[in-house]
């Protein structure tokens, strides 16, 4: 997304219109099975499970960035627990959430403390599963053992190798795949259909070749591309140049030029505005450096150094730091550092 996205945003957002309306990622977010591209295999098999909702087992959703995952477990929720669904739906995240303790906590509560009625079971969504240690994941067995008469579970993960034996023979098993070039250009050409901006078709081609099936991403620079009015190769081009990688880059740059101040604010823009998660901030940072996209910084020589302090503050955020105060401290760091290997001198 861009800065005239940006600013747009900032402003649509003060007059109170809601994330969902503005991000085409969640405005054309399926709501019902029917409407998911795709994955058609796993749609029909849970069509078929959902159709006598008492015998739902626990699922485990597997499969690469952006393809439905979460998408589908949604409709799910809405599908088996009709209108109220958001009061029967627990959404977790288990790289966020400060552990197991917390898992096991708000389960426990989630499923004590609302009446179940009419409702099947509630259900209990966990993302990034694969994110959990073993250990952390034998607990969470137990823990849907304990709740198997009131819950049933839906595991995501990107890496189904990472989820223990024991959670996997108790789970139904669906493989998302990378969604296919004619998907994604069909459902970029609807979306910009639906609102009115005019396109190319081998513009909508470049977004699947840079994206790779990673529908998420390829809507994000749909939007992008078409805040310069059309959509077609050059605004795609712009849009592409100032994918979040790039932007991670230049913020970790303007850093170790010692311009701290304006480093941490486009940082903000990023993780606020645009909804970077903080530990994807310093995954793209790492990239970004192993790439050697920095050395004018003087990120050459030290690129390892710089590659230890993000591991720490990967660390730290993974243990639970306050994110904000973590990202501003390894921005400050890195100012301090560039400093001193410009012999003192701040910026150029
Ligand atoms: N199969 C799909 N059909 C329709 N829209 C999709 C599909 N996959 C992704 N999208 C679009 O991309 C956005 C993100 O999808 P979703 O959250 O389901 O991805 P995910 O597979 O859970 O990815 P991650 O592993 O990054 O969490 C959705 O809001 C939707 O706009
Ligand atoms: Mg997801």
């Amino acid at each position: 997304m861009n800065y005239r996205v940006s600013i747009l945003f900032i402003l649509a957002l003060e007059q109170g219109m809601s994330i969902e309306q503005l991000m085409w990622v969640e405005k054309y977010r399926p709501k019902r099975l029917d409407d998911v591209v795709n994955q058609k295999e796993i749609v029909e098999g849970i069509k078929r499970i959902i159709a006598s909702p008492a015998g739902m087992p626990n699922m485990l959703f597997a499969g690469p960035a952006g393809v439905g995952k979460t998408t589908v477990a949604l409709c799910i929720a809405r599908e088996v627990l009709g209108e109220y669904w958001r009061d029967y739906t627990l959404e977790l995240n288990a790289s966020d959430e400060r552990g197991i303790n917390m898992v096991r906590e708000k389960v426990k509560m989630f499923t004590r403390y609302t009446s179940i009625g009419s409702i099947p079971f509630k259900i209990v969504i966990l993302d990034e599963a694969d994110e959990m240690t073993p250990e952390a994941q034998t607990a969470l067995r137990r823990i849907m053992e304990d709740s198997a008469s009131t819950s049933r579970f839906i595991l995501i993960c990107n890496y189904i190798s990472q989820i223990i034996g024991p959670i996997q023979s108790r789970c139904v098993i669906f493989r998302f795949k990378s969604l296919a070039r004619d998907d994604v250009v069909n459902h970029l050409a609807n979306i910009c259909k639906l609102e009115g901006v005019r396109y190319e078709d081998k513009a909508l081609e470049m977004i699947y070749e840079f994206t790779s099936g990673d529908l998420r991403h390829a809507i994000n620079i749909l939007q992008a591309a078409a805040s310069h009015g059309t959509v077609n190769d050059a605004s795609v081009r712009s849009a592409l140049g100032i994918s979040y990688k790039a932007r991670v880059g230049e913020v970790i740059r303007l850093a170790l030029e010692g311009n701290f101040n304006d480093a941490r604010l486009k940082m903000l823009e990023l993780t606020k505005v645009h909804g970077l998660s903080e530990r994807d901030f310093i995954k793209f940072a790492s990239e970004e450096i192993m790439k050697g996209a920095i050395k004018d910084a003087g990120a050459n020589t030290k690129g390892a150094e710089l590659l230890r302090i993000l591991a720490e503050y990967d660390y730290r955020l993974v243990v639970g730091a306050h994110p904000d105060i973590q990202l501003a401290a390894l921005l400050a760091e890195l100012a301090r550092i560039g400093k001193a290997s410009s012999g003192g001198r701040a910026g150029k």
